[in-house]
């Protein structure tokens, strides 16, 4: 978002904000009407050292987003155009906390089994 704003830079321009949910993924998608990224610095955009036309950019914005993302087993996409604008993808997987926490129990029941046999036998 901080990024599409910086994009607009106070000129005529939209930011649009959509979301979808899916069968086991919530999209959101950031799209802007800037001046768009060119194609030789779209493989560089993640990296946490890479910032460009931008008088107080660390670089970090991006990466820090695709940790965050990945890390709770999401992805994160860009299309962008020359004149066009960009539009971020983010896809998350939705968990069900419920079965996970049954597979957590059933793992700790199976578990303990496997203790009292040991001892059992010794
Ligand atoms: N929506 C966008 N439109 C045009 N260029 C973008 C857009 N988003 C990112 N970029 C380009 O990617 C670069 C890296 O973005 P990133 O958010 O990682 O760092 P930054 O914005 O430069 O710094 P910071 O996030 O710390 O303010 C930006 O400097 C800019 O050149
Ligand atoms: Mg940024």
């Amino acid at each position: 978002m901080q990024n599409s704003i910086q994009a607009i830079d106070g000129n005529a321009g939209t930011i649009q904000l959509e979301t979808k949910l899916e069968d086991k993924s919530v999209l959101m998608m950031v799209s802007d009407t800037g001046p768009g990224i060119l194609e030789e610095d779209i493989p560089k955009i993640f990296r946490a050292d890479f910032t460009k036309g931008k008088k107080h950019g660390t670089g970090f914005g991006l990466a820090f987003c695709k940790q965050a993302i990945e890390a709770h087993g999401g992805k994160i996409q860009v299309k962008s155009k020359i004149g066009t604008g960009t539009t971020f993808t983010i896809v998350l997987p939705i968990k069900n906390i419920a079965a996970d926490q049954k597979q957590i129990d059933q793992e700790r029941v199976h578990a303990s089994h496997a203790e009292n046999n040991v001892e059992n036998r010794i």
